[in-house]
């Protein structure tokens, strides 16, 4: 198995400077994150809103530095690369965001959209050969070869999607970042992305970080699902071994949460004080688990194997095992 992307005990912390006086506040948003992104893979990273997972995603891209921990990337150290270095990476790893609106220049038609990253490359220079390689890439994502001169707000947001991914794969990159590419769409519309994401990966045997809040989405397309709760990986296992057996309490209430048809609901506790209480309790979740016991007060989890490829943070795991959902 060649690892793509490889993040080692990686921290992320932000400093909020005040305005005049007192003191700088540090907001540590990720903690500890191992992560592996095999080659012709899909990984999938399921979280909240405001877990650290588009973090993740901007300290991999080098948009941000890590405050501690190494991210590899083929191998290859991103700390401290200059932007000559990052040059191949970033020909080798793509980048799809969550809002097409918002990600593709309007004053750009889509000829200029996709072409951009070829002239900053240098490549499919000729005239011709560049023209065939732009109709066959659009068609590749499912659009005809007389949008090219269109501009992006004369599509709709699915299209527009299709744009932003032909672009990423303009390069014909190893690796994709795709940041919740699916969240602006509608139901019908995402499918439609989903099916064509799934295509492409296999076609281009493509190595795929795929963040979504959506595990009806992750289950769709992801080959192993790490869950991350304010920061922290809680649980991580082969897609079809989650759903099988989930075991952290958080994943366990995310998935009875998921809507289905005459299943009794068990939604996650609302906790209006987490944020404060979260440096009292050594577990994070501990303040909304409904599993909690008395050793979450002094115990701090730490990731462990509890069935071959499927890890889970919590210390109760032993009694979760045990337990059927
Ligand atoms: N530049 C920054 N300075 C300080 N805090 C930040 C900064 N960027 C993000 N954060 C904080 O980091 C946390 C994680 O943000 P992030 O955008 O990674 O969440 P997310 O999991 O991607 O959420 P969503 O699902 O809503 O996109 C949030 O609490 C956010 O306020
Ligand atoms: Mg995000």
């Amino acid at each position: 198995m060649v690892a793509r992307i490889e993040i080692s005990h990686l921290d992320k912390t932000y400093i909020r400077k005040p305005w005049l006086w007192g003191k700088a506040m540090l907001r540590p948003v990720l903690q500890d994150i191992n992560l592996i992104l095999p080659e012709n893979r899909v990984l999938g990273l399921v979280g909240e809103s405001g877990c650290g997972k588009s973090t993740l995603c901007k300290v991999v891209l080098g948009i941000e530095q890590a405050t501690a921990g190494t991210v590899k990337i083929n191998g290859q150290d991103i700390a401290g690369l200059s932007g000559t270095q990052w040059k191949p990476l970033r020909q080798y790893m793509q980048v799809v965001y969550q809002d097409p609106y918002a990600s593709l220049d309007p004053r750009m038609n889509v000829r200029q959209l996709i072409s951009e990253p070829l002239d900053i490359h240098g490549l499919h220079l000729q005239k011709k050969e560049r023209e065939q390689f732009l109709k066959a890439l659009l068609d590749s994502v499912g659009l005809a070869e007389n949008y090219l001169d269109r501009y992006a707000h004369e599509f709709s947001g699915g299209q527009r999607q299709r744009i932003a991914i032909a672009r990423a794969l303009a390069l014909e990159p190893q690796i994709l970042i795709a940041d919740e590419p699916v969240s602006a769409l509608d139901v019908s519309v995402q499918a439609q992305i989903l099916n064509l994401l799934k295509e492409i990966k296999e076609k281009r045997k493509l190595s795929v970080l795929f963040v979504t809040h959506d595990f009806a989405v992750a289950r769709f397309l992801c080959d192993e699902i790490a869950v991350m709760y304010q920061g922290k990986i809680v649980e991580q296992a082969p897609s079809e071994e989650l759903f099988a057996h989930p075991l952290h309490p958080y994943t366990r209430q995310l998935l009875s949460a998921v809507p289905s048809l005459g299943k009794k609901k068990q939604l996650l506790a609302p906790h209006a004080f987490w944020e404060e209480s979260r440096n009292e309790w050594p577990c994070p979740f501990a303040p909304r688990c409904q599993n909690s016991l008395d050793v979450c007060q002094y115990t701090l989890p730490k990731i462990k194997e509890v069935y071959p490829g499927h890890q889970v943070c919590c210390a109760l795991e032993n009694k979760l095992s045990e337990e059927p959902l």
